[in-house]
């Protein structure tokens, strides 16, 4: 008979076990009443079905598995929510798969190091560690066809789980100081936000950056930018969440409801000069106000890109339909006559990963986390997102 075995203690206890035999070159130190592998589990929600009525999202039992060479096993600490999870979990955009209605969501994470794979080297069980949302994107130029291959959540299983197995090479310790909550905010987050600001427009002291919403993304570019010595203007539809901003750094405050034409604000805020950096968090209905709030040689750092389909209407964050503006017919020669520059910002490589831990540490920059659920409330979290009642990251404690 075997024993199936849930708990953290359990599997702790099968681990150390089986580290001690492995480090006294016993097969088996493991007394004959412990569980074989095969027997463990652990718990790990799954997408479920296409979940238009709702998240659909049930839990499962996995089978615990060996790190194959250059894998480790990690306990998954904490992980958490982001626009795209609302759009893949609603069935608005597609699972990378046919394996889609088992697939394990979220690219968030944070973990301990439960087990090393073969020839894995740098690493000691125990560690605390994030994995970086592409594991085959460590450093260097963005490469679509070749580093896309793993994206946790969508074409390979995420961390809504209590263990996972990656590649040893994709992760990067957590700063001492730092929580297992605060350290699962920046593998989509803090890392698209860190690339935009650091890498990509290559922020200076003094440049006007804009940021729009208060969301995960947005909030962490508030963050970035202020640590680099910018004047931050950011947008919101709630003037609670603005005052908010203002007591994070925020120079500029603007609500896009009670005022649309926000890029006149900031127009005016720059005394007619207008934005050195507009992180357009959006998408596609943002982008002619983005452009409209440029000084010269400005750059706009696309990151909201909900897709649309042809012939339907487009999207902004978490699918809330938005209009297209007409007005970009027009912008071209706006473009040239300013020499404007517009980037996509695709999340970030794992040395940006690096950097960006190393940063938020040394200037004690604690991300923004608007509530941490427990592992069991996965769909409460989700609904909460759906409320747009959040500023910043929400976080979902796994063990
Ligand atoms: N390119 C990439 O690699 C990448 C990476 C991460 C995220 N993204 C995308 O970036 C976007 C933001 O992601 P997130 O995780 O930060 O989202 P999030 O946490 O869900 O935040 C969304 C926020 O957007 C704001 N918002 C909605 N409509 C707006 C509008 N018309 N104008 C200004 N703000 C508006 C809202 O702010 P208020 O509540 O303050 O109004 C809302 O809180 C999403 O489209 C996501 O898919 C892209």
């Amino acid at each position: 008979m075997t024993t199936t075995l849930h708990s953290d203690s359990a599997l702790r206890d099968w681990n150390r076990r089986n580290v001690l035999a492995a480090a006294i070159g016993l097969a088996m130190l493991a007394p004959a009443r412990s569980a074989p592998r095969s027997a463990l589990r652990f718990r790990a929600w799954e997408a479920g079905e296409s979940a238009a009525a709702g998240f659909g999202l049930r839990m499962s039992e996995r089978p615990v598995t060996a790190p194959g060479p250059g894998q480790v096993r990690l306990r998954v600490r904490a992980t958490g929510l982001n626009a795209r999870d609302l759009s893949l979990l609603r069935g608005v955009r597609i699972y990378g798969s046919k394996d889609g209605p088992r697939r394990i969501p979220l690219d968030d994470n944070a973990c301990e190091v439960l087990e090393l794979g073969p020839d894995v080297s740098g690493l000691q069980i125990g560690d605390r560690v994030v994995c970086t949302h592409f594991p085959l994107w460590l450093d260097g130029a963005w490469d679509d066809a070749t580093m896309s291959r793993m994206d946790f959540g969508v074409n390979t299983d995420g961390f809504l789980a209590e263990q996972a197995v990656v590649p040893a090479r994709g992760l990067v310790k957590i700063p001492d100081d730092m929580s297992f909550e605060q350290a699962a905010t920046f593998p989509n987050a803090g890392l698209t936000a860190w690339h935009a600001v650091v890498e990509a427009a290559q922020v200076k002291p003094g440049d006007t950056v804009v940021t729009l919403g208060t969301g995960g993304v947005s909030v962490f570019g508030l963050q970035w930018a202020k640590m680099l010595g910018a004047r931050v203007a950011i947008t919101s539809s709630s003037d609670e969440k603005l005052a908010r901003m203002r007591a994070l750094g925020a120079d500029v405050t603007v609500n896009y409801r009670t005022n649309p034409a926000w890029h006149e604000a900031i127009l005016d805020a720059t005394g007619g000069r207008g934005a050195d950096v507009v992180l357009n968090t959006v998408g596609i209905g943002e982008l002619e106000r983005s452009l409209m709030a440029c000084a010269s040689n400005a750059r706009v750092m696309q990151i909201g890109a909900n897709p649309v389909k042809r012939g339907a209407p487009a999207q902004g964050p978490g699918g809330a339909p938005m209009e297209v503006p007409v007005g970009l017919r027009d912008f071209p020669r706006g473009m040239i006559m300013r020499g404007l520059r517009i980037q996509g910002v695709i999340v970030g490589s794992r040395a940006m990963l690096q950097a960006a831990l190393q940063a938020a540490a040394l200037n004690r920059i604690a991300p923004v986390i608007d509530r941490v659920f427990a592992f069991d409330q996965a769909p409460d979290a989700l609904h909460y997102m759906e409320t747009g009642e959040k500023i910043g990251k929400i976080v979902i404690r796994v063990s």
